[in-house]
């Protein structure tokens, strides 16, 4: 963990008084929130994006004109998960749900790790990787006949995880639900995630109370936030809530 300057200290006991104050508080997760699970994120210098064109594996195109490929991808996605769980900043989120400190936690990854770590509220932007589904007739389908390249029980068609492939619009509910959450919100907190990706991205200009980053790069996009924390997302919120519970 780094050395704290004044100034953090200073961004971490802001931002833990905006956590005390808000009555309703909204996180929004992305790839960066899982890195220190060991899932790499997809556009840092090791993430998935960097040796691999998205377009080839994670979009309709792929899953209807490149179907192995597409397969082998998500299978491969699928088999680092089982080597990786959720780290004391998922528990951390979860513990501040049962407190009352967060209300919800819309999220982009597909690793079920807020869940899995205890959070009740939370919104699956991108879908869910631990399920599957047919193709062809919509049929839920086993993850196990996925892994071993088998296809749909029902009517043989293509099986495929429940994550939102690019090209396909994002769940319908969840979204609608994110929006209105970030809309009454007091506080959102913006966690791991690049914004790079429509629509998600857009979301937090959504808030009309304050808004705070906590990613490993801070660009430009912190411009738009009223505070940015650089630093991992666990060791973060740890320090964050050694900040809360302080008084
Ligand atoms: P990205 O890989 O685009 O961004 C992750 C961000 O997290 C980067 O800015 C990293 O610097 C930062 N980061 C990495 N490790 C971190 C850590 N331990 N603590 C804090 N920050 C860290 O991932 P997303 O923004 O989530 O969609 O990507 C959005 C979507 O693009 C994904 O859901 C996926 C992808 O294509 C689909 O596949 C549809």
């Amino acid at each position: 963990m780094k050395d704290m300057s004044m100034e953090d200290n200073r961004n971490l006991d802001l931002l833990a008084s905006w956590i005390r104050e808000s009555k309703y508080t909204v996180v929004l997760t992305g790839a960066g929130m899982s890195t220190e699970s060991g899932i790499p994120d997809f556009r840092s210098k090791d993430g998935w994006w960097k040796n691999i064109d998205p377009t080839t594996v994670a979009s309709t195109y792929a899953l209807e004109k490149q179907y192995d490929l597409f397969r082998d991808f998500y299978i491969m996605r699928i088999n680092t998960l089982k080597y990786c769980k959720p780290h004391f900043g998922h528990k951390i989120l979860a513990d501040w749900e049962k407190r009352g400190l967060v209300h919800c936690i819309a999220t982009q990854n597909v690793d079920g790790f807020h869940q899995e770590a205890g959070s009740k509220n939370v919104y699956e932007l991108h879908g869910n990787i631990r399920t599957v589904r047919c193709e062809d007739c919509s049929d839920d389908g086993k993850l196990e006949d996925f892994i071993m390249k088998k296809n749909c029980s029902s009517c043989g068609g293509r099986l495929r995880p429940n994550v939102v492939l690019f090209g396909e619009s994002l769940p319908y509910d969840d979204l609608n639900s994110t929006m209105e959450a970030i809309r009454k919100a007091d506080l959102v907190i913006v966690i791991g995630t690049s914004l790079q990706v429509y629509p998600v991205n857009q979301l937090p200009d959504l808030c009309k109370g304050k808004k705070a980053y906590i990613n490993l790069d801070i660009d430009f996009h912190s411009k738009y936030f009223d505070l940015a924390l650089k630093g991992k997302a666990g060791d973060t919120l740890l320090n964050i809530e050694k900040h809360l519970t302080k008084y």
